[in-house]
């Protein structure tokens, strides 16, 4: 499968380097708050928040950490809709909640979650994502922390997918263009 990969951006190391700077800022920002909650937006950021969860202990930083299931592209392509798959079921009221995004591209989908967890009454909001297309943006989102700025290009890895695939892969990296084909569902 590696062979589908034309080139890695980010090595595993890299990575875990950068997720670490993330949660030193976290901790040291919430280093008052007895009630943190990382929310992670799957499938996307199951890995980084594992690793963000990790680190954030390593920090001396007490969170818990909660799910949403949320769903909008095929292909490389938003299908425009957002699609909640599966809500998280406690109540938000006192808790500094923090979105964990694995990327954001036009902002449809944090535009989206973050209104809808507005209502839910949190303490705090912010959003924490790994990657960010921040010249591709079509809807407002405030984003506190970024692990990268990206340019337009369709990335694959450390929990990104292209129809499901390459998920798994522990590094960062674009498909080749034979790896289009191959996994383009219709
Ligand atoms: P947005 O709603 O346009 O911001 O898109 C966000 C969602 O699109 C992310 O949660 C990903 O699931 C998906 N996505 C956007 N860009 C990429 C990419 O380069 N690789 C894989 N998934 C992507
Ligand atoms: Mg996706």
């Amino acid at each position: 499968m590696d062979s589908d990969v034309e080139r890695v951006l980010f090595t595993s190391e890299q990575l875990q380097t950068r997720i670490n700077e993330l949660a030193k800022v976290i901790s040291e920002d919430y280093k008052h708050s007895n009630n943190l909650l990382l929310v992670g937006i799957l499938k996307g950021s199951y890995m980084f928040l594992a690793d963000l969860s990790r680190a954030l202990h390593l920090c001396g930083c007490p969170h818990f950490i909660d799910f949403m299931s949320v769903s909008s592209y095929q292909n490389t392509s938003s299908t425009g809709s957002i699609k909640i798959k599966a809500d998280i079921s406690q109540s938000l009221s006192n808790k500094d909640v923090i979105i964990v995004e694995d990327i954001i591209d036009e902002g449809r989908t944090l535009h989206y979650l973050v209104d809808l967890f507005k209502t839910r009454g949190p303490k705090s909001l912010q959003v924490c994502t790994l990657f960010s297309k921040t010249s591709m943006r079509k809807f407002e989102v405030t984003v506190k922390y970024i692990g990268y700025e990206i340019e337009n290009l369709f990335i694959i890895g450390f929990g990104l997918d292209f129809n499901e695939y390459f998920r798994n892969l522990p590094y960062v990296g674009i498909l080749s263009t034979s790896a289009f084909d191959k996994y383009s569902s219709s």
